[in-house]
């Protein structure tokens, strides 16, 4: 007997979106000229509207962050900024629902992600990076370490306010200033933690906001006030950036793309293996870096493994992100649909096939049912390119060495998992992954202590634990 889940709506009433937004300059709210809007993905409602950010308003920004870092920043002991990090902190978490909420409005993915994952780390990231400001001394950077200054971060649309906790925790712990730009379509908690920032009465300048699309961005790496940069989003734009830094002073961290792969040995435990599989690829509808986007199972097993995903895929809820039920939302954009539609078609267009379970898409905003592909090779288009979707490639191996051949064969190295009964056996398979995370029987966890970044087109440097912290400091005199 199966139940109905009855609609469980969480409620919206809690935040306060205003019609329009300024960018957050020296510590307060300045009117911006040009403005274009930001919608729910999942109904196309407009939100509100976002300032583009123009050369000025940069220079504006990058000027307010350059004062603070002279005057004020610089100037306080590590305990005292530790002490503003775990002030932001502690209001994130008092304003956790109102944040999730927004996420969700703004984003498309499902509450039960902005209300359990992002946002508790979020503040997990704030707390964590707190209690290093008056230990760097300590962190085996050499003898007092020093901050860059003015740190340019550039953050995407798939973590939105967590992708700012990673960029501004470590910065401000660290003791730099910052100019941060939210990608276009999800600037509305950005905004809000702008509030946060006043709320916690954090120094004028030490964090600026300035929203707007790919040129605000080029702005922001190429003005000569900045002297480091945090980038994460596509490895198109990573090469842009390193191009454009080539020749400066200006230090980068570029966290990119990926196409992990989830290698499932024939001693894994395979309903635990399927849990790890659903999680590694519809988790945030897909639109994860380190996504197990390609599935890479032993022959003797793949068929069976197969019929328990399709199961279980069944399972899964699409639909209002809102509601507290669903378990995969909208994507998050027109243009990341079609990206995502035109790489499938390329999928059946090359001969693999395709499945999804049914499942009812509203006709209203950005929906693509959860997809695996069988039957995928090496040279297929969706087991080599980043689809950044629901949607899984299923290749199969016979010998331990040629899973691993297959899972390095890739521009990319952030992510792979390893599923297997035997510790000798993971042992092996993560020494030989050319990837910067590896997970062992389990997926997509993540946790402030620990570094996070990739090799080869994946990016340069880490995020995260100690590792990151290095990526902000230089050494000291
Ligand atoms: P994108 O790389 O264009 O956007 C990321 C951020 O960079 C945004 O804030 C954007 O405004 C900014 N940006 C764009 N051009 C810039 C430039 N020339 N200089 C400085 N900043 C610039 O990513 P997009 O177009 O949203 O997504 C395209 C694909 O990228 C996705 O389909 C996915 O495959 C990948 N992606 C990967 C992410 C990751 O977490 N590694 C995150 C987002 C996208
Ligand atoms: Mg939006």
């Amino acid at each position: 007997m199966t139940f109905e889940y009855a609609p469980a709506p969480e409620s919206r009433a809690i935040v306060d979106i205003k019609p329009k937004y300024g960018h957050f300059i020296d510590g307060e709210f300045l009117p911006g000229k040009k403005h274009f809007a930001t919608i729910n993905p999942a109904t196309e409602e407009v939100l509100s509207q976002i300032s583009l950010g123009g050369l000025s308003d940069v220079d504006k920004a990058v000027a307010a962050a350059q004062k603070a870092y002279t005057k004020t920043w610089s100037k306080l002991s590590g305990k005292e900024r530790g002490k503003y990090l775990y002030r932001i902190a502690r209001i994130l978490q008092e304003r956790a629902r109102e944040f999730a909420v927004l996420e969700t409005l703004d984003n498309g993915k499902p509450i039960r992600e902005t209300r359990d994952i992002d946002i508790p780390l979020v503040a997990a990231h704030f707390f964590y990076h707190a209690g290093w400001a008056d230990k760097l001394d300590y962190a085996g950077l050499g003898k007092s370490p020093q901050p860059h200054g003015v740190a340019g971060q550039i953050i995407p649309w798939n973590f939105p306010l967590l992708m700012l906790a990673w960029k501004v925790a470590p910065a401000l712990a660290t003791g730099n200033t910052v100019v941060l730009k939210p990608a276009e379509t999800t600037s509305l908690t950005a905004l809000l933690f702008a509030e946060v920032c006043q709320q916690a009465e954090l120094p004028d300048g030490v964090v600026n906001i300035v929203t707007g699309d790919g040129s605000t961005g080029a702005a922001i790496v190429n003005h000569p006030g900045i002297h480091k940069i945090a980038f994460t989003g596509s490895t198109e734009v990573g090469k842009k950036i390193a191009r454009a830094i080539a020749g400066t002073n200006k230090k980068a961290t570029l966290e990119l793309g990926g196409k992990g792969a989830n290698i499932v040995f024939d001693d894994a435990p395979l309903d635990e293996t399927v849990e790890g599989i659903v999680n590694g690829i519809f988790f945030n509808q897909g639109h994860v870096c380190c996504a197990g986007s390609r599935l890479i199972l032993q022959e003797g097993i793949a068929d069976e493994l197969i019929e328990k995903l399709k199961v279980r895929m069944a399972k899964i809820r699409v639909g209002d992100p809102l509601d507290k039920n669903t378990d995969l939302g909208a994507i998050n954009s027109r243009e990341q649909l079609s990206k995502i539609q035109e790489l499938a078609s390329a999928g059946d267009a090359e001969g693999a096939e395709r499945w999804s379970p049914a499942c009812d898409l509203s006709a209203k905003g950005f929906w693509f049912a959860p997809t695996i592909f069988t039957g995928v090779t090496q040279a297929h288009r969706i087991a080599r390119e980043e689809i950044f979707g629901p949607v899984l490639s299923i290749l199969s191996f016979r010998t331990p060495q040629e899973a691993i051949e297959k899972a390095n064969n890739t521009p990319f190295g952030l992510s792979a998992g390893v599923w297997s009964e035997k510790g000798s056996r993971i042992l092996w398979a993560t020494q030989q992954l050319r990837a910067g995370v590896v997970w062992a029987n389990t997926f997509n966890k993540f946790d402030p202590a620990s570094p996070f970044g990739g090799y080869k087109e994946s990016g340069w440097g880490r995020e995260g634990g100690k590792h990151g912290l290095a990526s902000y400091l230089k050494e000291g005199k």
